[in-house]
């Protein structure tokens, strides 16, 4: 079932938290559906695993042939995988960077994309879903090289993608954080080795302290809601080292680990996580 982010008489935001099986393989993720005057955009979608129940609950607000977009924050599997079986089940289109413009074709088959992808330029803009504009957030290597978040101005939700992403269970991740103090850890290791730089961190910062935002919503985990935890997850990434601040040389040296097929290999980066 999904929750309700948000909803008044036209505008609902829905979130699915538990459309992956869990303890299985694949990491938990969360898709999100926004629905505005009965049409509406999916959000990162994510792959095969979700698709059937993802489009079911769609079905329920209004139907497939009136989805407008998919957006995708960037091209990665747990984002868009499953791009093939929405393209041949709607007519939406497929929103993305336009980095990955021509590489998420690769999901679908041949032609299915044909016209209906909109590659978005580095510095983002304003898309109009239903009565409402939704904002696509130049959020460039958080961690992907060309990356949007989504900021939808009616909720004042921020979709923050794979950043503020914690690693919990689908339940979890349905009771939103209103103070990070014993929320960090369950974020830190995954900020540390998939965010790029400290220096983006911050630019980022600087920018998103300048809208109103209600919650943070990541596509793993748990919202982060309120003014006093959005406070202190930008204090908390202003100050962080991560990706390239934590590499050296170290983490480049011609290999010697033998991995074994049976029990794979536990690999340690030593110049991460120190
Ligand atoms: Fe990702
Ligand atoms: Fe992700």
């Amino acid at each position: 079932m999904p929750i309700e982010l948000y909803r008044d008489a036209d505008h609902a935001c829905l979130m699915f938290t538990d459309l992956i099986e869990e303890g299985g393989q694949a990491v938990q993720a969360n898709q999100f559906l926004i629905v505005d005057d009965g049409t509406g955009a999916i959000l990162d979608p994510g792959g095969n695993l979700a698709f059937n129940e993802l489009f079911l609950g769609m079905s329920k607000h209004f139907p497939p042939s009136k989805l407008s977009y998919l957006l995708a924050s960037h091209a990665d599997p747990d984002i868009i995988a499953s791009l093939d079986r929405w393209m041949t089940s709607t007519r939406a289109k497929l929103v993305i960077s336009r980095i990955w413009e021509r590489f998420a074709p690769h999901f679908a088959k041949v032609g299915k994309t044909e016209d209906r992808v909109i590659g978005v330029p580095d510095a983002g803009g304003k898309l109009r879903v239903g009565r409402h504009d939704l904002w696509l957030l130049p959020a460039h290597f958080m961690h992907s090289e060309g990356n949007f978040q989504f900021y939808d101005p009616v909720s004042r939700i921020l979709f923050t993608g794979d950043l503020g992403v914690s690693m919990t269970t689908g339940a979890q991740a349905q009771k939103p954080v209103t103070d990070l103090t014993e929320h960090i850890p369950l974020m830190e290791g995954f900020h540390r080795r998939y965010m790029v730089s400290n220096k983006v961190l911050r630019l980022w910062v600087r920018m998103a302290r300048q809208l109103d935002i209600a919650m943070l919503v990541p596509q793993h985990g748990a919202p982060i809601v309120g003014a006093k935890a959005i406070q202190q997850f930008f204090d908390w990434l202003e100050a962080l080292m991560c990706g390239i601040d934590l590499f050296d040389d170290r983490a480049y040296q011609l290999p010697t680990l033998q991995i074994d097929p049976q029990r794979g290999a536990q690999p340690t980066l030593r110049a991460v996580g120190r």
